[in-house]
């Protein structure tokens, strides 16, 4: 079976054909365009989408060799994401329906990022505990199925990799800065620096909380000159680095003990970081999964990989993502 997966849902337009034997092609164009605003402009976006789709679905058919009547399945990103953003994909893959008469399936954006785990581990076996921290969610789910999630927490203000994002914004980073963070701490080394708090959410401890940890940055930095700043950045990178990952580990491993599943997937663009990375494996073990990092960030592979699941299932509903309940 062969689907083509579209995703347009937030500053990525990214299209991507796979088979039943993997990903044949996966096309991604990251818009540098909102660089120059500090974040994503929404109509920006739709616009760049509506530019590069149907050169990214022509390139992934060429790369692969096959003809638009080969495909099986079309999926596409229907929610959540920036409106016009979406309605570009939705009526991209609306109009090869209408014209080739492939069916469409509709796929939710988070289902997505925890789809892209089976692209690597097939085999991964269910039930197990996903996270994705990504740009704008970060959300523990148990994973029964497809199609079965169970939130068990999720951030009551900002995302990780906004968090991230923001920090970056208030450091002199380019948008989007996670990445950057990350290289940044790598040069901190041992030396001194500061400490930022990890929230801990009383009465719902699955939940988290990354408003407090930028305060804490922005009085920081409060009076600083802009040398003792740049001096002192790669500690406060791995300072600010270092309490993104104790929150998502802690929460992690307060899930795992409390579903008594120990198989974690971590999933969404966050998921690229290598601190974090290193983190849960010490924490939980070799039972931590991630995908290589092309499939964190957003990309069409993951979509079509939630598609071919769904359709195998005869699911077309789309899957509850909130929360069914805090840990
Ligand atoms: N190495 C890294 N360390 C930390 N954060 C990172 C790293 N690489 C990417 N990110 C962050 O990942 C985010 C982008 O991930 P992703 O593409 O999954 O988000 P999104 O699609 O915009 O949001 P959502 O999936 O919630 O709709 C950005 O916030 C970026 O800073
Ligand atoms: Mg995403």
């Amino acid at each position: 079976m062969i689907t083509l997966g579209i995703e347009t849902s937030c500053d990525e337009t990214s299209v991507a054909l796979l088979s039943d034997q993997g990903i044949i092609a996966n096309k991604v164009y990251s818009q540098l365009e909102h660089a120059a605003y500090g974040g994503v402009v929404p109509e920006v976006a739709s616009r760049a989408h509506l530019e590069k789709i149907d050169r990214l679905a022509a390139g992934v058919l060429d790369e692969a060799s096959l003809p638009i009547d080969r495909i099986d399945l079309i999926a596409v990103t229907d929610s959540p994401g920036l409106a016009g953003a979406l309605l570009i994909g939705i009526s991209f893959a609306l109009g090869l329906h209408v014209r080739h008469s492939i069916p469409v399936c509709g796929i939710n954006h988070l289902e997505g990022h925890i789809c892209a785990i089976l692209l690597e581990y097939p085999d991964i076996g269910f039930p197990f505990l996903a996270i994705v921290a990504s740009g704008g969610h970060t959300a523990i789910y148990r994973v029964d199925d497809i199609g079965t999630y169970a939130c068990l927490g999720q951030t009551v203000d900002d995302a990780a990799g906004e968090a991230f994002d923001k920090a970056g914004k208030m450091l002199g980073f380019p948008y989007p800065a996670g990445r950057t963070i990350e290289e940044e701490a790598q040069r901190a080394g041992s030396a001194a620096g500061p400490s930022f708090p990890v929230a801990r959410m009383p009465g719902a401890p699955g939940n988290f909380s990354f408003s407090g940890l930028k305060t804490a940055l922005k009085y920081y930095l409060n009076g600083k000159d802009a040398d003792a700043v740049r001096a002192e950045r790669p500690a406060i990178c791995r300072a600010f680095q270092e309490a993104v990952v104790t929150s998502i580990v802690n929460n992690c491993a307060d899930a795992a003990e409390k579903t008594g599943i120990g198989r974690l997937a971590l999933c969404g663009g966050v998921a690229c970081n290598g601190r974090l990375r290193e983190a849960l494996r010490q924490r939980l073990g070799s039972q931590v999964y991630f995908p290589r990092p092309s499939l964190c960030t957003d990309n069409g592979a993951m979509i079509a990989c939630a598609g071919v699941n769904r359709f195998n299932r005869a699911m077309l509903r789309a899957p509850r993502m909130d929360p069914g309940g805090t840990l």
